[in-house]
């Protein structure tokens, strides 16, 4: 018993031993711990989304991603090289390595998880990502719908905003009308190729009810030519 214990450390101890000499982490079950971080990163090369593109992250200046205007001060100002002992740090707890950081995430607790993440960015970074699963792309969209906006069924098409005391009539271009209350119905831009086309807002979010009702216009001028005050 005692002999096969310590055969059985001694293994345990250089499989660790050896996964430190090679990185680690396992970048096809990173993939997998990435789907916590694609509701805001996307890993395609110039696709920012609340956070910015991981494509390149890997041995890069922190704050560097080119396109990505909202990088916080805080970041900004870092002197950080992205590595494996930063990334490290950072995935831990954001705030608490850089106080005053944009991105509101709590942290990974598990050592296993962030190694995995870790590599999956190096791979990613170094054109070697596992196949399969592109760091959860299909999830970033769904969490953020962030659809082709210009191909919107007619029930997405807004065709007039009337607005009268606290409540918003919508129509639509399936010839449905929806009343909304004001504080519910939120106005968004989306300048993207995948934003409305000027003057054909798209309305997103649960079938306009509750508080989840979005109108997405292509840019904020319309907006307010768009909404007419009218009361029946
Ligand atoms: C709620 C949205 C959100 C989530 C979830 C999130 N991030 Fe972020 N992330 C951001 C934002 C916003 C920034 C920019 C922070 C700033 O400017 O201070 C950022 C920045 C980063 C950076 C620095 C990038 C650079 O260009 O310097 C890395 C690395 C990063 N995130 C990795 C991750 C990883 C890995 C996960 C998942 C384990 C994750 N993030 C989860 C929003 C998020």
């Amino acid at each position: 018993m005692q002999v096969f214990r310590k055969i059985f450390c001694g293994t345990a101890l250089l499989a660790w031993l050896v996964g430190l000499a090679h990185g680690a982490g396992d970048p096809a079950r990173g993939s997998r711990v990435f789907g916590q971080c694609a509701a805001c990163h996307s890993v395609a090369p110039g696709e920012h989304l609340t956070g910015p593109s991981l494509a390149k992250v890997w041995n890069q200046k922190a704050a560097s991603a080119e396109g990505f205007s909202r990088y916080s001060e805080a970041l900004k100002r870092a002197d950080v090289l992205w590595t494996e002992a930063t990334l490290d740090a950072w995935l831990v707890k954001p705030e608490k390595f850089l106080p005053g950081t944009g991105m509101t995430f709590p942290g990974l607790k598990e050592a296993k998880d962030r190694q995995d993440v870790i590599a999956y960015l190096r791979a990613v970074s170094e054109g070697k990502a596992p196949q399969g699963r592109q760091g959860g792309r299909g999830m970033a969209r769904m969490s953020r719908e962030k659809l082709d906006l210009r191909k919107a069924p007619a029930e997405g098409q807004v065709t007039s905003i009337t607005q009268c005391g606290d409540t918003y009539t919508v129509a639509t271009a399936d010839g449905k009308t929806q009343k909304i209350w004001e504080f519910n119905l939120r106005f968004k831009t989306d300048s993207s190729k995948l934003g409305p086309l000027p003057g054909k807002p798209v309305a997103v979010g649960a079938g306009m009810q509750g508080d989840r009702a979005s109108v997405v216009f292509a840019s904020p001028k319309e907006i307010s030519e768009f909404v007419k005050q009218s009361c029946p």
